[in-house]
């Protein structure tokens, strides 16, 4: 009995004491370093770990990775980039053709360039982007479209709730399949030999990376891709993705801000598609966001 009671009151004093213990840590990243500790996003605080399964899990932070960190200043995210840029060319992707694409293009005087609309999973389902050459400001845009009905959806869906993902030589760390297959098959299908068409013959133009959804997590790799081919330097490029799925690893993540540091994802806050695929627990096969989250249209 009183061995019990000891028993149990060590445990209440070990918790306690871990518990205080995180709540000295006041920054994310020191609370995340800190072992038996995560950062709630919400509240701003540092908790001991046995609280995170009883805390909204969008809002358990529990790596340094995850903490927040302030925009590159060399090209702070704009509500005008995002909705007369990203927004506008991501919606052109919709385009079934050429004359559809330009009647688009043309509020920003963009020339189309190329479509690409290849069948892209299992089901022979189509995946689809389009280049534009935009001279007013300098660059090659490279667009791709968003998952088109709900078959195309529930199959990126299925691939996500798996967790089935691989690597590839066209980027660094592991990618959902569903995603990394997609985005192989377009590169290989005349984006890549395209880009580099265009690269030589506008030798001090951007590449910009747009899409929406599934075209998010292409543009994410396609910015990845040019960089790490050595097509684009790092500051050539920026990418911005509208309701963008996580899309890999950590490493890919981390890779990605090291590839493209001028990148952004645009995130509202309601939409379950940029929860996808859920966090677990730490060790289990995993899906992280990369840099740099920015809410639906920040002002
Ligand atoms: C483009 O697509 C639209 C809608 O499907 C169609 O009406 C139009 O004829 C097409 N134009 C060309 C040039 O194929
Ligand atoms: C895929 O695209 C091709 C060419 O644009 C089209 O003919 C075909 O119907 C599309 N397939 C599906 C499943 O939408």
């Amino acid at each position: 009995m009183v061995v019990r009671f000891g028993v149990i009151a060590l445990a209440i004093f070990v918790l306690n004491v871990d518990a205080l213990f995180c709540e000295l840590q006041s920054s994310c990243k020191g609370c995340t370093s800190t072992p038996g500790c995560f950062y709630n996003a919400a509240e701003s605080t540092c908790e001991n770990l046995v609280r995170a399964p009883f805390t909204n899990k969008i809002n358990v932070i529990n790596i340094p990775y995850d903490c927040p960190i302030p925009q590159p200043e060399a090209f702070p995210y704009t509500d005008a980039f995002g909705r007369d840029r990203a927004f506008l060319f991501s919606a052109a992707s919709n385009g079934e053709n050429k004359t559809q694409v330009e009647a688009c293009l043309k509020k920003v005087n963009a020339q189309f360039y190329s479509q690409y609309t290849i069948p892209c999973d299992w089901l022979n389902q189509n995946c689809s982007a389009y280049i534009a050459v935009n001279p007013n400001e300098k660059s090659i845009v490279l667009t791709f479209r968003g998952s088109k009905g709900s078959t195309q959806f529930y199959t990126e869906a299925l691939n996500l709730l798996t967790y089935g993902s691989r690597r590839s030589s066209l980027v660094d760390g592991d990618v959902f399949t569903y995603f990394i297959d997609a985005f192989e098959k377009l590169w290989a299908a005349g984006i890549k030999t395209d880009l580099e068409t265009l690269k030589a013959q506008y030798s001090d133009y951007e590449l910009w990376t747009f899409g929406h959804s599934l075209g998010g997590s292409l543009a994410s790799l396609a910015s990845v891709a040019a960089v790490k081919s050595k097509m684009f330097k790092k500051e050539e490029v920026k990418s911005v993705t509208m309701g963008q799925p996580r899309t890999g690893s950590l490493e890919y993540a981390i890779s990605h801000d090291i590839y493209v540091p001028y990148s952004y994802r645009i995130v509202h806050a309601k939409d379950l598609i940029t929860k996808l695929p859920f966090k677990v627990l730490p060790g289990q096969p995993n899906a992280y966001h990369h840099r740099f989250e920015v809410s639906f249209f920040e002002k």
